[in-house]
């Protein structure tokens, strides 16, 4: 069996600086803990200001802080996502205390494994206004702006869990998969524009969260045995991903998906 080394610490690595994300506005659900909390801290770090949103109130004003008492710009609110007139109230008051948003990125979810058997009707529902719903509202909350700016950059947050056949969590897979359709019916209305939208697939990435409930022995096994590359993909890795993707760097690249899943799929 292949060892898997130990996380590679982010300070251990250089990471691109990206000269054209300099004052520029993002937006981030989700974006308190994890991968979320990862990219909040990347833009942050290349000089963007920040939004983000999320229901882990302490955790999103503990980052938020950090970031502005080192330099940053940062602005946080507790906003539940399921309600669609909160979501897009905070992204029209992010964009009049801060300007408009230049870059969306639609990070939130909720992989909580369950049983084929146990889901309800409302179970499915509520794993759809959690997985998928708020990206559209959030997209329809910043289009009209970015259109009539001539700028901007959507980046949708997916999984290689529907790719990768997981059957443990259907609800959150098939709405996973539905954000490909939904990426996919704004390439061509935002790029008359200029504005470009595109899909991450991460693969397993190692948040505090998915160490705490999913890393057990048995968990070591499974991703031996899928991720052929080595080393454990850190929420960074997914991070550098979304920062190419609002940088001028990819600036032809629309309507795509992009994995950071170690050679898993
Ligand atoms: N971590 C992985 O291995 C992995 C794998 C594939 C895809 N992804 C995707 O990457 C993205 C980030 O992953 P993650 O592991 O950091 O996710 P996560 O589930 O750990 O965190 C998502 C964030 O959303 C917040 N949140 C949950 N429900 C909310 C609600 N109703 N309103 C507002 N905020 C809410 C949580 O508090 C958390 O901060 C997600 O879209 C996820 O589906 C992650």
């Amino acid at each position: 069996m292949t060892t898997i080394d130990a996380p590679l610490a982010s300070a251990r690595r250089a990471f691109a600086a990206y000269p054209s994300l300099k004052g520029k506005c993002a937006f981030v659900t989700g974006g308190a803990t994890g991968i979320g909390a990862a990219m909040v801290q990347a833009y942050a770090d290349q000089g963007v200001t920040v939004g983000f949103i999320d229901i882990a109130e302490k955790q999103g004003q503990q980052l938020c802080q950090q970031i502005i008492e080192t330099g940053g710009a940062a602005w946080f609110r507790r906003v539940d996502v399921t309600d669609i007139a909160a979501l897009q109230a905070a992204i029209a008051e992010f964009s009049d205390a801060m300007g408009p948003v230049d870059i969306l990125v639609n990070n939130v979810a909720n992989d909580t494994r369950h049983a084929m058997q146990d889901l309800t009707p409302e179970g499915w529902n509520q794993s759809f206004d959690v997985n998928l719903r708020p990206a559209f509202f959030a997209i329809q909350a910043v289009a009209e702006t970015m259109i009539a700016r001539k700028q901007g950059s959507i980046v949708n947050f997916g999984s290689i869990s529907w790719k990768a056949k997981v059957d443990s969590m259907p609800a959150y897979t098939t709405a996973k998969a539905a954000l490909h359709g939904l990426t996919r019916s704004f390439v061509k209305p935002l790029g008359a524009a200029g504005v470009r939208i595109n899909t991450v697939l991460p693969g397993w990435v190692m948040t505090d969260r998915q160490i705490a409930l999913h890393l057990d022995a048995e968990g070591e096994v499974f991703l031996q045995a899928n991720q052929p590359l080595a080393g454990r993909i850190t929420p960074e890795d997914a991070a550098a991903m979304a920062l190419f993707l609002s940088a001028d760097d990819s600036a032809m690249c629309t309507g795509q998906e992009f994995s950071v899943d170690g050679g898993w799929i």
